[in-house]
């Protein structure tokens, strides 16, 4: 039997290291798509990124995080972390109660009409790139949705409200208002609206009790703000929250 010649070898691993870059590349190149747990691991699955697990004691009381609640319209550069963020977002939709999936904020007959997007600015979250994610809470998870720093675009659609451009973080809760008013009709609606307010307020005590600053808009073009989050035909902003640190 003939054994290959060196220079064939080398030839054949060529082609090999090739073709294992154009797949690599194919499939977005090497973006850092999880975060560094504090065992240094990396985690990442199926396309999601895996936030940490939130914290459910607090050095803060509830009565001293309402109490201390205000709209906070000045941020600074510094970014948030992956484990702040999931903090915040475990506040407003996460899973509470596992067995029957139950959330942080209530919800009319547990129809959980609201979804949630985070627009993170460039360098808005460490480890992090630009774009828009969905949060998932049966995961406590959040997927790329689009690549990109969306932070200008969201800020004109938000009449060109400051704080909106100048957060790390934009969390833009969104409604179906179908999976609601299907049980309810038109008292569903209303239903939809107060528990976004649920949402929100849980938002801005959670931001308080990590020592972050979030401020509610309600005022944006609604058809500008959905595009910009990517999110299906029936499921339309309805709430902005800018969120970021302290000056
Ligand atoms: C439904 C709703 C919509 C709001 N929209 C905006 C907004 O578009 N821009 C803004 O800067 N603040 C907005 N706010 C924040 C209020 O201005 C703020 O809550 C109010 O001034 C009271 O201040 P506090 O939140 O510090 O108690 C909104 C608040 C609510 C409840």
């Amino acid at each position: 039997m003939a054994y290959p010649e060196a220079k064939d070898v080398m030839f054949t691993s060529l082609i090999i290291v090739f073709i294992s870059f154009a797949i690599v590349i194919s499939h977005g190149g090497l973006q850092f798509k999880g975060y560094i747990s504090e065992e240094g691991k990396i985690e990442i699955g199926e396309g999601k990124i895996k936030l940490p697990p939130p914290i459910l004691k607090g050095v803060m009381s509830v009565e001293e995080a309402i109490s201390k609640r205000r709209s906070i319209r000045e941020y600074s550069k510094k970014p948030l972390t992956l484990k702040e963020l999931g903090q915040i977002l475990w506040a407003a939709q996460g899973i509470t109660e596992p067995k029957r999936k139950f959330r942080a904020a209530p919800s009319a007959g547990a129809t959980y009409p609201l979804e949630l997007y985070i627009v993170v600015k460039e360098g808005g979250v460490e480890g992090l790139e630009a774009g828009i994610y969905h949060y998932d809470p049966y995961t406590h998870s959040i997927e790329l949705v689009k690549r990109g720093d969306y932070s200008y675009e969201l800020y004109k659609a938000c009449l060109e409200q400051q704080w909106v451009l100048d957060a790390p973080v934009n969390i833009v809760i969104a409604a179906v208002f179908e999976r609601t008013t299907r049980y309810y009709g038109e008292r569903g609606v209303r239903y939809v609206y107060m528990e976004a307010g649920h949402v929100g307020e849980n938002i801005y005590l959670q931001a308080v009790a990590l020592n972050l600053g979030t401020v509610a808009i309600g005022a944006f073009y609604d058809d500008r703000v959905h595009e910009i989050i990517g999110s299906p035909k029936d499921c339309v902003p309805i709430y902005v929250f800018p969120v970021g640190h302290r000056v």
